[in-house]
């Protein structure tokens, strides 16, 4: 069984970027699993820390990176860019410098996102572009998932009820399942 670790740049409860993990992991490719990695515990970057006392959260996420065979950022969009959040996360799992490539160098990376607005994380996925390529991932440009208007999509619990939606991701997380291989 082949693994996928699926981490959702939103801290909150009812984050529809959660609720968009969840129906990825529902709809995980036949030999594969999507497995939550979580941004929740990790502080906010600062070098003195690094240096001191390496967050156990941190050095948790970067295990569960590792072990998987691909990395899936289910991303909100925050002022037409990506959030400082989950940013802050990725901050963190590339460093020290020396241990960045172990846990990016060459990995499959997807972005999908979900907002209320009408454009969907284009702008956010977008603004991820130039740190995967930093990191020296190997990102995956499947047909995007933008999911609009995403207080509709999903109902008060968080499940997807948009079929479109729903075949949409279906398809990309196939490809992405092909993709790693
Ligand atoms: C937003 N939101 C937002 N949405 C969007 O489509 N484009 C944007 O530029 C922004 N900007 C923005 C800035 C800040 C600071 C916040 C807090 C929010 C709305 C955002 O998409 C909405 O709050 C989502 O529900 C956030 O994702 P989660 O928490 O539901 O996963």
């Amino acid at each position: 069984m082949r693994k996928i670790i699926g981490i959702s740049g939103s801290l909150r409860r009812q984050s529809l970027n959660a609720a968009l993990l969840h129906a990825a992991i529902d709809l995980a490719p036949p030999g594969f699993t999507i497995e939550i990695g979580s941004i929740q515990d990790i502080p906010l970057y600062n070098f003195d820390v690094e240096q001191s006392a390496y967050p156990a959260a941190v050095t948790a996420l970067k295990e569960q990176i590792v072990a998987a065979d691909g990395l899936l950022l289910v991303t909100p969009e925050y002022n037409n860019s990506l959030p400082g959040v989950f940013k802050n996360a990725i901050d963190w799992l590339s460093r020290p410098p020396a241990d960045a490539p172990r846990i990016f160098r060459q990995r499959p990376v997807a972005v999908i996102g979900a907002s209320p607005g009408n454009y969907g994380t284009m702008l956010s996925q977008s603004a991820w572009l130039p740190v995967l390529r930093t990191l020296g991932t190997r990102p995956w440009f499947g047909s995007p998932i933008y999911v609009a208007q995403a207080a509709k999509v999903f109902d008060a619990e968080g499940k997807l009820i948009d079929a479109t939606v729903r075949e949409r991701l279906h398809k990309y997380l196939q490809g992405f399942a092909e993709f790693i291989g």
